[in-house]
């Protein structure tokens, strides 16, 4: 019997891709870019395993295309609402993913974002470079203290437990909100469950770790906005549908609140005439919560593994939808 058949949508760490050739016929997608839909919808045909991004839709269109044979689909990242996880399941198909390994990593880069935006550094830094640092000035650059603040966490799964702790260093009271009240972690860490509304409210920094689905679906809006203080920074390293684009910057436009850092936009990459880009008060980097070098290794590597295993018949070291093991 040949080796299995595997499609690799993008090029990851080169000794993950060595563990996948050693066990399937691998096509590699070398390009930068994405695969478009329609050579992605050809490339998959008749594979046996998928090890795709979050760049790439996979619904019950392309593992129709893919076939019948197909028995895994291997996401390096966390989060997974690019993939329709319910036609997975009604297909028998473990799907992976990269948890727990990012979670550190993307801490930290929420805190440099929260920084960063709190003082104006990416403002500061434009101004050095163009020649517009003339004198020290007592009221230049003015940003928001974080030191002893009140940090408020949308969601408090496993990043928004580690941006939260990373609080604590700077003396923030940290409250958060989450459709599930958690208890076990409020007996450890001094945190406060608040309802939305109260968080929006109190915040003077607004850290968001949701999921995007429907319900989170631009869960940040205008009204979400008009509740938070003129003086807020408002940090997204979830997902950019999270917030309401051009809400965010009729806010951040009119003084609504102060400052916001991005790692994610709705779309991705964000159009260059997005008129947030125009605005000195939003920081906005290039989704890259998870990208250390020894994130993106481990990830590449557990994805792989995830790949692998799944092409053997055993089971994931991390699946998001367990239940395909109990038929
Ligand atoms: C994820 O893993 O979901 C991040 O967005 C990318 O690391």
């Amino acid at each position: 019997m040949g080796k299995p058949r595997v499609f690799v949508s993008r090029e990851i760490f080169s000794d993950a891709i060595e563990m996948i050739q050693a066990e399937a016929d691998t096509e590699l997608w070398q390009d930068e870019l994405p695969p478009p839909r329609d050579i992605l919808l050809e490339k998959v045909k008749g594979v046996d395993g998928l090890l795709c991004l979050l760049t790439d839709k996979v619904d019950a269109e392309l593992m129709d295309t893919a076939g019948s044979q197909l028995k895994v689909i291997s996401q390096i990242a966390v989060g997974y609402d690019n993939i329709d996880v319910a036609s997975a399941t009604k297909r028998g198909i473990p799907i992976g993913n990269t948890p727990e390994v990012l979670t550190q990593t993307t801490a930290d880069a929420t805190w440099a974002l929260l920084m960063a935006a709190a003082r104006r550094i990416g403002e500061g830094e434009r101004a050095v470079r163009s020649g517009k640092w003339r004198t020290w000035h007592p009221l230049h650059y003015l940003g928001q203290d974080v030191y002893g603040s009140k940090l408020g966490i949308v969601g408090l799964g496993r990043i928004g437990l580690e941006v939260a702790k990373r609080g604590f260093g700077f003396d923030m009271e940290v409250m958060y909100s989450d459709i599930v009240r958690r208890e076990d972690l409020e007996a450890q860490y001094p945190l406060r469950y608040v309802d939305m509304d109260t968080l929006l409210r109190e915040s003077d920094f607004v850290s968001l770790h949701a999921v995007l689905d429907e319900s989170t679906y631009h869960l940040i809006d205008e009204e979400a906005l008009a509740k938070m203080k003129p003086t807020a920074v408002l940090v997204n390293a979830s997902r950019g549908p999270v917030v309401d684009r051009k809400a965010l910057y009729q806010a951040l436009r009119d003084g609504g609140i102060a400052a916001a850092g991005l790692d994610v936009t709705e779309p991705e990459p964000i159009p260059m005439d997005d008129p947030l880009l125009t605005l000195e008060n939003c920081v906005i980097v290039p989704h890259i919560g998870s990208a250390s070098v020894a994130t993106r290794r481990e990830m590449s590597r557990i994805a792989a593994q995830n790949l692998i295993n799944g092409l053997k018949g055993e089971r994931l070291l991390t699946c998001v939808n367990p239940e395909v093991y109990n038929g």
